[in-house]
């Protein structure tokens, strides 16, 4: 079993004027590549702080973060988004597609900045359109597609990079329950595939989907 999320004694708090609010407060858990995780908790519990933290989008107040065995606080701005890129893919609730742009362009994106050589982008990212079953819609905008339709495209953007790790935030959270199962069993490939998946939710059936359940009430692991 080899490390890819490791996080010891994690704490982050928020100054909000004069108060300090303790989002996390002293987390440590590690995960291993392929892992397919479920963090659950009620609202507010911390939940999207400590993905921001495994995403490389923020830093902790105290405590070490380490993706891919680099210790995120030894990074520079620049060294943590290039890791971001290689490593990380992004699912949240509400897909954040570029509307303006077609579901493939959408999906070309970040290859754009992974480096990877144009003559590609668009090989690969038809090839993750058709993972997730897309292939007849890719030329349509965001808002022509159902909501299904569009986390579909979501995944199909995170995965298209092949990074090791796949984060996503409440990744049904805005779908029917049927519509939910399809985008869970896309998960599931996924992670059946090899990529580690580290899905946030509230939903007790995406939780009984993962291999293991972490679960944080007010920002303590329970
Ligand atoms: N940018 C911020 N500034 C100040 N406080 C914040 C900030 N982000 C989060 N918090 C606080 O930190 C705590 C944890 O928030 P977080 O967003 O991680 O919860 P969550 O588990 O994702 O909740 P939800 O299920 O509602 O999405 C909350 O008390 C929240 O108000
Ligand atoms: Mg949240």
């Amino acid at each position: 079993m080899k490390e890819i999320i490791c996080l010891k004694d994690v704490r982050r708090e928020y100054r909000m004027g004069h108060n300090i609010v303790t989002a996390l407060d002293g987390v440590s858990f590690t995960i291993n590549e392929g892992e397919f995780v479920s963090i659950m908790g009620p609202s507010g519990s911390g939940k999207t702080t400590c993905m921001n933290l495994i995403g490389c989008l923020d830093r902790p107040t105290s405590g070490l973060v380490r993706i891919g065995g680099e210790d995120i606080s030894l990074l520079s701005d620049r060294a943590l988004a290039a890791l971001r890129s290689r490593t990380l893919g992004f699912v949240f609730q509400q897909y954040h597609l570029i509307p303006s742009m077609t579901v493939l362009e959408n999906v070309m994106l970040p290859l754009r900045y992974q480096g990877v050589e144009k003559s590609r982008w668009k090989e690969l990212a038809v090839s993750a359109l058709e993972r997730v079953d897309l292939g007849d819609r890719m030329n349509h905008l965001p808002h022509e597609l159902s909501g299904g339709q569009n986390q579909r495209a979501a995944i199909a953007r995170a995965v298209v990079g092949s990074p090791k790790i796949i984060l996503a935030d409440e990744p049904t959270g805005a779908l029917d329950s049927q519509t939910g199962k399809t985008v869970l069993s896309i998960f599931s490939d996924i992670n059946a595939s090899g990529a580690t998946v580290i899905i946030v939710t509230h939903d007790p059936l995406v939780g009984a989907q993962a291999k293991r359940l972490v679960k944080i009430l007010d920002g303590r692991l329970d």
